[in-house]
């Protein structure tokens, strides 16, 4: 199952950031609440809350974790409905992250934890990084903090008019992710696929290294 080592992904239903080690021949774990809209033979995705689970003691270490643990209750964006939702929201959302911080932690591996700007920042620590989709070819704005660990590399952005490198930089033709998705139900969904630019970014920078 494991040719080139296990990628695991955590609140992760579309897959999309293991997607360019698939393609290279890692084997990737997904674990979401939601199961997964497609099936890849060389993706393994998991149903569970995350609060609950514990990565199998059989496998090998993972080689790299990424998580993308819920924001809607601690998205900046979203602060004036904060008091609406009470305690309970807040200690779950924060126990969700927890989790994810305990299994990127424990795996000593190279990993990040992405969430938009957030409250994070005041109840656990500053973002390590933030970017923004359009800085690694994807046409929209969001901005996103990630917190890392084990030595994850951050992907360079390379500028638009940057002669002698692969430009990554694009215009945010789309706008802002926050504003443009239409009002459907899967409207919270759509808006928090990861970007595929993005994920490739990370697997370039970091592939060679684990
Ligand atoms: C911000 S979205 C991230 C989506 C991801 N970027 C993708 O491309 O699928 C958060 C995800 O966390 C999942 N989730 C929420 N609570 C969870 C929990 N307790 N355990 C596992 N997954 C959870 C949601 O179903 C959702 O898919």
């Amino acid at each position: 199952m494991n040719a080139g080592g296990i990628v695991l992904s955590l609140c992760d239903r579309t897959g999309t950031m293991v997607l360019p080690w698939i393609e290279a021949g890692y084997s990737a774990i997904t674990v979401d609440l939601q199961p997964a809209p497609r099936e890849h033979h060389r993706r393994h995705h998991i149903v569970a809350d995350i609060t609950q689970w514990r990565y199998p003691a059989h496998l090998p270490r993972p080689v790299i974790v990424f998580a993308f643990p819920p924001c809607s209750h601690l998205a900046v964006s979203g602060a004036r409905w904060f008091k609406g939702k009470g305690l309970g929201a807040l200690i779950h959302a924060l126990q969700v992250v927890d989790a994810c911080r305990r299994v990127c932690e424990d795996s000593g591996a190279p990993y990040m934890i992405e969430n938009p700007v957030s409250t994070l920042s005041t109840y656990w620590r500053d973002p390590d990084y933030t970017f923004d989709p359009c800085g690694y070819s994807d046409p929209y704005t969001k901005q996103t903090c990630l917190w890392v660990g084990g030595g994850f590399v951050m992907p360079e952005k390379v500028q638009i008019g940057d002669l002698f490198a692969e430009p990554t930089c694009v215009e945010p033709v789309l706008g802002s992710a926050i504003l443009n998705f239409s009002p459907t139900a899967d409207r919270a969904d759509t808006r928090s696929i990861t970007p595929p630019g993005f994920a490739t970014a990370v697997y370039r920078a970091n592939a060679g290294r684990v």
